[in-house]
């Protein structure tokens, strides 16, 4: 394995630097985040980019699925993180139903986040059905990710969280949808939940950086959901999440001495009051 040379040092991660790492073969690496301190130690911990998501309806809000998060939501989440980072590219997701009605909206929405969040850019999910919004959010230059294979916002329609675009037709849609993003002027492309060589083939022939999420390791770099890679969510455990803490354990277990040392009343001590 060969690994590329690492543009490290706390130089502001901008959407030109995204796509000199793909050129130069560096991985790209990306975590959501959701508020101030979680993004603050994201962010000096090295991150390339954060993602706001609209997981936060997960994870944040406890919904079922990301449709019920409100724009007015989302800038709340965007205004906390950008308060924190001052190194990683940050992008605000467009949640459900502020970008599919028509393309208006969809300016305005995008025009909202960059406005009142402060974030470097947006993303959305889904193709050719979103073609006219992504076109005209681009106009105004605002930098969009695009987002393709498993998209959440479509789960009542795709009806499963199974894996995207196994059948040849689905593939070949994702593929034609990926070329179109890019021919748009997308700066960069999620692929979420579909075969690994479907995703190492749409990496290969785009120039804009594609980052995976279950895609396999032949995309141009990774994201994961912050409170599932932490172990804070354990409901959730689809192949392709590596945890890389166990936070469940550790939160509950402090939160369970404090309040054994509140009962026994060995806290506060001597030394813990004036
Ligand atoms: O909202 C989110 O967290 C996402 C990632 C799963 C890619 O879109």
């Amino acid at each position: 394995m060969s690994v590329a040379k690492r543009d490290s040092g706390n130089r502001k991660v901008t959407t030109h630097r995204l796509i000199e790492m793909k050129q130069r073969g560096e991985k790209i690496s990306m975590l959501t985040a959701y508020d101030y301190s979680m993004a603050k130690l994201i962010d000096q911990a090295g991150m390339d980019v954060i993602l706001v998501g609209d997981s936060a309806s997960n994870v944040m809000a406890g919904n079922v699925t990301t449709l019920p998060i409100t724009l007015d939501q989302m800038i709340y989440h965007g205004k906390s993180v950008m308060k924190a980072v001052s190194r990683a590219l940050v992008i605000v997701d467009l949640p459900f139903g502020a970008y599919q009605g028509n393309s208006r909206e969809a300016v305005s929405s995008a025009i909202r986040v960059m406005k009142e969040t402060h974030a470097d850019c947006i993303k959305v999910e889904g193709g050719a059905e979103i073609q006219e919004s992504v076109v005209r959010i681009l106009s105004t230059g605002i930098p969009v990710m695009g987002h393709l294979g498993l998209t959440p916002q479509s789960i009542n329609k795709f009806g499963t969280y199974a894996v995207r675009a196994r059948e040849e037709v689905e593939a070949k849609k994702l593929i034609d949808d990926a070329h179109l993003l890019e021919e748009l002027g997308c700066f960069s492309l999620i692929l979420e939940k579909i075969p690994a060589r479907l995703a190492t083939q749409v990496a290969s022939e785009l120039k804009i950086p594609v980052i995976g999420i279950g895609a396999g390791a032949g995309v141009d770099g990774q994201v994961l959901v912050m409170h599932d890679m932490l172990g804070i969510t354990e409901d959730f455990s689809p192949r392709f999440l590596r945890r890389y803490a166990n936070l469940k354990e550790v939160i509950t277990k402090a939160v369970q001495t404090y309040v054994e040392d509140i009962k026994r009343q060995d806290f506060p001590n001597e030394s813990e009051q004036y």
